[in-house]
């Protein structure tokens, strides 16, 4: 079996310190919003990965329909020695692609989430004998650097990840993308598609309560690590679309007029009742913007699949 291999490329305190940051950043501004890479501890993975299997949560299901029928084709168009996964979380999905590639030498899964990359890529250094898995803690927005690999890459980014950038945050992505793909690298992009509201709002907002758990682990995250004294129970969670930008927000919303203290930023913060702090934007998207967003980050799109129902699409795009 090849080792699996585990590189945290951000020290230990700079998470800490990253946490700190936005949190005095994000609640202190009116109104109150939070980066929702904060949900990924070891609870809230797991609770993403529950998400996956709820009825209302088609993205995945139908990215995973795309990526069974078009495995073999993205493989050939790549012709890709290594996969580089961006937000890996599970891996799950990946092994279809993974199936399709067996000439593949190198798998990099990203993430921050160190507990979802270890069980991934363990399984998989199991799964896959022959295959080197490189797996690294980092944060995708803040420019990451890859370890050498043999042969093109292919770098992928599913789950419609991307949504949850606002677009100034996606441009800079993109062009930090397009800065780590050498000729004849691929992006292979997962984004889910602009459809009726009470589809995308039942996506974000299940009957069984899953997401509105995975919403408030946010609330848990910086109990633990700041020492706050945030009530889950006073807050509730709310899933709205804008159809002007074309996202749905996850919210949560104050109960009640109530004081948080964060001691280990000897903060004390103020919620109104019914005020909300914004936890995460979902972006959905239309053909034409995906094309025109990485054209600006000088990435030239050269295929474009969708599920049966036109719901997800996921394109392959090169260097231009
Ligand atoms: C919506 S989930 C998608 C997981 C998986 N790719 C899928 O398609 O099911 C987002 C994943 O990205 C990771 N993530 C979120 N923000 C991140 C960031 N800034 N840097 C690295 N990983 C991040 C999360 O830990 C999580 O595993």
């Amino acid at each position: 079996m090849s080792p699996f291999r585990l590189t945290r490329t951000l020290p230990e305190d700079a998470t800490d310190a990253a946490l700190r940051a936005d949190v005095l950043n994000g609640l202190t501004r009116t109104p109150k919003t939070l980066p929702p890479k904060w949900f990924y501890d070891a609870h809230g993975s797991e609770l993403f990965d529950r998400i996956t299997e709820l009825p209302e949560y088609y993205p995945t299901r139908a990215e995973r329909e795309i990526l069974l029928g078009r495995a073999a084709e993205i493989a050939a168009a790549s012709g890709a020695r290594a996969l580089v996964e961006l937000g890996s979380g599970s891996s799950d999905k990946t092994r279809h692609l993974l199936d399709a590639m067996p000439e593949l030498h190198a798998y990099v899964p990203v993430d921050v989430s160190e507990s979802a990359l270890r069980q991934a890529g363990e399984a998989l250094v199991a799964e896959r004998p022959g295959l080197e898995v490189h797996a690294l803690i980092a944060d995708f927005t803040a420019g990451i650097r890859l370890p050498e690999t043999p042969g093109a890459r292919l770098v992928a980014f599913l789950g419609g990840t991307i949504g949850n950038l606002v677009p100034e945050e996606r441009a800079a992505f993109l062009t930090s993308v397009r800065a780590l793909l050498a000729p004849g690298d691929a992006l292979l992009l997962g984004t889910d598609l602009v459809k009726d509201e009470s589809v995308l709002v039942a996506a974000y907002d299940d009957a069984a309560g899953v997401t509105a758990a995975f919403n408030k682990n946010v609330l848990s995250v910086m109990n633990r690590e700041l020492g706050a004294d945030f009530d889950p129970g006073a807050f509730d969670h709310v899933a709205l679309w804008d159809a002007e930008r074309e996202w749905i927000e996850m919210r949560l919303r104050s109960r009640t007029a109530q004081t948080v203290k964060v001691p280990a930023l000897d903060l004390a913060v103020d919620f109104a009742a019914g005020e909300e702090l914004r936890t995460e934007v979902s972006a959905k998207f239309r053909r034409e913007g995906v094309t025109a967003e990485l054209a600006a980050a000088g990435l030239d799109l050269t295929h474009w699949w969708t599920d049966a129902e036109g719901r997800f699409a996921l394109s392959l795009s090169v260097a231009g």
